[in-house]
Parts: C-alpha cells; structure tokens; sequence
C-alpha cells in the first residue's frame, strides 16, 4: 500500500525540513522550474556539503556530468553524445530482444519467474557492459559497487555527525575505488588497441579539438555503468506491477501494442524510479510561496512532482493514454537524461515480449512484491510471475 501512496501529497509544493536541514520540493510547477534554472539551482550539491563531512582528495568526481554546471557542462555533454548517439542506440533493438528471450528461456528451464534477478536485472547491466565494451561476465562486481554506492542515501541528512557521515561515506570508497580502477585499465587499453566499442569512441571523442581527460572518460562510464543498470531494472519491474494491478489496462496494450511506449511512460511518471534529485541555490529564491536562502540543499522530488493533481488529473490511476503526460522521471532541461531513448528501447522491447509470453501477465500472489527500501529510489527487488 505503501508503494501506490508513495509521492502521492497533499501539503505545501515547498517545504524545509530541520531535521535534515533540506528544502523539499513536491509541487509539479516548482519542480520544473527549478530544473530549467540551473543558473540559480546549481547541479554541484557538494558545495553546500560542509566540509569535513566527505573526506577530502579521496575520490574525484571530475567530468563527473550530474554534478557539472553550464559553461562546462555544455562543452562535456556534447563530447559524450558525439559517442553516445541515437544511432547506436536504435541498433541495439534486436539484440536487446534476442537477450529478453534468451534470459526468459533459461528461467523457464528453471521453472517460475522472478522478474528482477531472471530479467529485470541481467538485461540491462548486459545490455550497457556490451556497449561500453567491458566484460558482461564481470556483472557480479558491477552489482557489488551498485549496492554499496546506492544504499547510502537512504539515511542522507546534513544534521548527521560528520564522524558518522564519514563512516558512511569511508564504507563506499573502496567499491567507488575498485570500480573506478577497473575502468581506467579498459580505458588505458583502448587508447592501446582501440576497438568497436563505447568505451573507445569516448577515448577518442574530440569537439573543437579537445578530447576528454582520462579521469573524465572513467568517470562517465562509471555514471553510465550504475545508471545504465538499476534505473531501468526499477523500471521493467514498476510497468509489470502497474499491469498486474490495472487488469483492463492490461488487456488494451495487449490487443494494441502501439500502447506500449505510452504504458512505459505512465509507469515512469506514477512510479519515478529516481524519486529525487539534489540542487543546491546559488542565490536566495522565491519558490512556491517560501524563500529559500542562498546555498542551501534542495531535494527535488520528481515522484510527488508526477503525481500533483494540479498538472495530472486522477494522478494515482495508471492510465497508458494520458496524454499529454510531461512527467519529469527522465529530468528536465540540460541534464534531461541522456540514456533516456536507450531505458525507453529496453522498456518497449522486453514488455512487448513479456506480453507476448505471458497471457495474463500477473505477479504470484504467493510470493509477494518486495520494494526497494530507499526513499529516493521507487523500484521492486523482488517481483515473482505467476
Ligand atoms: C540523467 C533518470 C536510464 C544515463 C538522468 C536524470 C534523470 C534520469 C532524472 C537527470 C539528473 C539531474 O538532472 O540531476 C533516468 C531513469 C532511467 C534512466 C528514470 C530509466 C528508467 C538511464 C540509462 C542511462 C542513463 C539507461 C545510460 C546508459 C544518464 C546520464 C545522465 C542522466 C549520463 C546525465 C545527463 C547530464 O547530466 O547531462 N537520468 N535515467 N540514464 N542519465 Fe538517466
């Protein structure tokens, strides 16, 4: 129950928070205009971390794209997408569903379906080592550094004791070292023997004569290693449970698959797998009916923001033909997220086979859903069909 509530709210669009010391932000419009401001909302939230609550020179968070304003932001970005582009993209559709088939086959021979671990999971991890050119073999590690990286902000505040915090923090650095290690050696190699992967194009990607430095390069297959892997297992698993609990719904995709890419956008505006995104303002600001003062924290909740009655009727209700139905899971503006058209490929191609194998598709009733515990993260772990 608690998961179909969650975002869902009725009190003021903009809040502080003292026991965190965060400004919360819930309202769909306030929302959307902090996201398109970036000049006042600034991405880099770790100038407003006081200092001494992440251990300094420890880990480099250089070219790393969520956390960059504009002027540099623009110059990173563009050398990203000249090797991140549609195209490639769009080529990965038959082996994406080649994947879907080959992973539901295998948990068949195994009898029932756990749609995270058998599917949800594995697709997309494979999906992005394939395309960075890193060993998807390797994907019981890249899962180790997800889970030690992502668990943390489950208890973020900026009132913790900075020896605790520190502790926190001290827990994910060896994962971000290992990961970023392993990295550098596959990107060391590519500039060694280049080959026909992701990994090389972003070696070798130059705008107006600049490439990116190495620490860069790491990093952005770091952020496209973990974004390329839970957001969208949160996502395949969210579109089953809204067909599971919608049964009409259900039956309408199925008989016109047309509505799949709608189905995959309403799953994304009523369960937003990011539920938040951090800025920090870079001047005092009127929002929302409160003034937030300069350089101060702000948590934007794209999760409430999708469901605020004042820009989605009935927002609780999964309705495929919302239309139009500008929900902000993917963000909004310069950081509009970037792997976007690869997460809605990957949601289209494996429910249209999902559909196809399973008539009805419905969760187990015996093994109930399990959901990802982290407030900022809207997605289940456990999910078996029936
Ligand atoms: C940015 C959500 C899948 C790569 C973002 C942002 C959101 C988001 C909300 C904006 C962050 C901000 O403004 O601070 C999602 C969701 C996904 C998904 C809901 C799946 C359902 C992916 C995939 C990839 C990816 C599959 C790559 C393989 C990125 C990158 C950015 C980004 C590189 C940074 C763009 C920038 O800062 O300019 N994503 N994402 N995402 N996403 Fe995704």
């Amino acid at each position: 129950h608690f998961f179909w509530l969650r975002g869902t709210r009725s009190g003021p669009p903009v809040e502080y928070d003292s026991a965190t010391g965060m400004w919360n932000v819930y309202g769909y419009p306030e929302a959307h205009h902090i996201l398109g401001d970036p000049a006042t909302f600034s991405s880099d939230t770790m100038r407003v971390i006081p200092k001494g609550m992440i251990p300094e020179g420890e880990f480099s968070l250089e070219g790393f794209i969520t956390q960059i304003d504009p002027p540099e932001h623009g110059k990173l970005r563009k050398l990203v997408s000249s090797a991140f582009t549609r195209k490639v993209v769009a080529d990965l559709e038959p082996r994406i569903a080649a994947l879907t088939h080959e992973l539901l086959d295998a948990a068949r021979e195994r009898g029932r379906l756990e749609l995270v671990t058998d599917l949800a999971y594995p697709l997309p991890v494979i999906v992005i080592a394939e395309l960075l050119g890193v060993p998807a073999g390797d994907r019981a590690l890249f899962k180790k550094w997800a889970d030690a990286l992502f668990q943390r902000d489950a208890k973020f505040s900026l009132n913790e004791p900075a020896e605790e915090r520190n502790a926190d923090i001290q827990a994910t650095l060896g994962p971000w070292k290992e990961m970023s290690a392993y990295l550098a050696d596959h990107a060391t190699e590519r500039r060694r023997q280049p080959r026909a992967d992701l990994l090389t194009r972003l070696v070798e990607a130059e705008v107006d004569g600049e490439r990116l430095p190495d620490q860069q390069v790491v990093n952005f297959a770091i952020v496209l290693l973990l974004a390329g892997h839970i957001t969208t297992t949160m996502l395949l698993g969210n579109t089953v449970l809204c067909l599971d609990a919608f049964p009409e719904q259900q039956e309408k995709v199925r008989a016109d698959r047309a509505l799949v890419p709608a189905a995959i956008e309403e799953s994304l505006r009523l369960f937003t797998p990011f539920a938040a995104l951090g800025r920090s303002t870079t001047r005092e600001v009127e929002l929302g009916g409160v003034t937030i003062p300069a350089d101060k924290l702000v948590m934007v909740w794209l999760g409430a923001a999708n469901r605020d009655p004042r820009q989605f009727p009935d927002p609780g209700a999964f309705a495929p033909g919302r239309d139009p139905n500008p929900h902000l899971a993917f963000g909004r503006g310069i950081h509009f997220c970037l792997g976007a058209p690869l997460a809605r490929l990957e949601g289209r191609v494996a429910l249209d086979i999902l559909l196809d194998r399973f008539d009805p598709l419905r969760t187990d009733p015996e093994d109930p859903v399990r959901f990802i515990p982290t407030p900022t993260m809207t997605g289940v772990r456990r999910l078996s069909l029936a």
